[in-house]
């Protein structure tokens, strides 16, 4: 009876931290069905549109696969990035004029296609991807377009997986390759900035220029903070080429090592 007396002043604490507790893991079970949700509907997504693109354009010509997406996009709600975004990334890559290009985020294969006409013969494009269906569905893709495996490799692991391969993929000269030229991210906007850190690392960026591509979605701007952050904590190799609402493109270049 005593302990019951004792108790009920502690009464409000309990319900307080029950409470807190319950809305803790509400907001858990809430996080983890909606990314359930996106995964699925980004599976969904991709399989509709990898089957437009795939019996509608003509296989072997890159720019009927990119026209056949653009299509499809103006109809169906896409993934993809789509004309508007995708005529940026052009001008940037002609800009550039990239020999290895790394994506992340290979999603429908779009951005991969429309990077992989404008390298050179000797280019070379590794895109990662995390979900494997998304991976083949992708790469089918992009050998519908006429591209062969010599160009391009499909990675099916996360962005923190594939960067510690990536010296060995750049070629057969590993030791002297000189990182890549161009990256696309187009993943996981809370992992734009530990990715960038790990390419930054493990040397990745090539030393005399590496332009990175962040791509915007539908992301709050506190996705995009810590990146910020960074590259204005580092004038020294870092600056802000171009902000567009739909993109970023950020140019590294580390003076010292040329
Ligand atoms: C091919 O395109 C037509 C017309 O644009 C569309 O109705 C059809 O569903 C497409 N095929 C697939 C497999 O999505």
């Amino acid at each position: 009876m005593w302990l019951l007396a004792l108790s009920v002043p502690l009464l409000p604490a309990i319900v307080m931290v029950y409470s807190r507790y319950r809305v803790k893991v509400a907001t858990l079970c809430q996080q983890a069905l909606a990314w359930a949700l996106r995964l699925m509907r980004g599976r969904v997504c991709v399989k509709s549109a990898h089957a437009f693109v795939f019996s509608n354009c003509t296989h072997g010509k890159v720019n009927s696969v990119l026209e056949t997406f653009d299509l499809y996009a103006r109809t169906h709600p896409s993934l993809c990035i789509g004309p508007e975004i995708g005529e940026v990334l052009d001008e940037v890559v002609r800009r550039v004029r990239p020999l290895r290009v790394l994506e992340f985020g290979t999603h429908c294969g779009y951005s991969s296609v429309r990077l992989l006409r404008l390298l050179p013969p000797a280019g070379r494009l590794i895109t990662v991807e995390l979900d494997p269906v998304t991976a083949d569905l992708g790469e089918e893709v992009i050998l519908v377009s006429g591209f062969k495996h010599s160009q391009f490799q499909v990675l099916t692991c996360s962005s923190a997986e594939a960067i510690p391969r990536l010296h060995s993929l750049l070629g057969p000269d590993a030791g002297t390759s000189e990182g890549v030229d161009l990256v696309l991210m187009d993943h996981d906007p809370q992992q734009y900035l530990p990715d960038l850190l790990a390419l930054e690392r493990e040397q990745l960026l090539c030393p005399s220029g590496c332009s990175v591509l962040l791509i915007k979605r539908k992301q709050r701007a506190e996705d995009f903070r810590g990146v910020l952050n960074h590259i204005r904590g580092r004038t020294d190799c870092y600056s802000i080429k171009t902000e567009l609402q739909c993109l970023m493109e950020i140019f590294y270049r580390k003076e010292s090592t040329i």
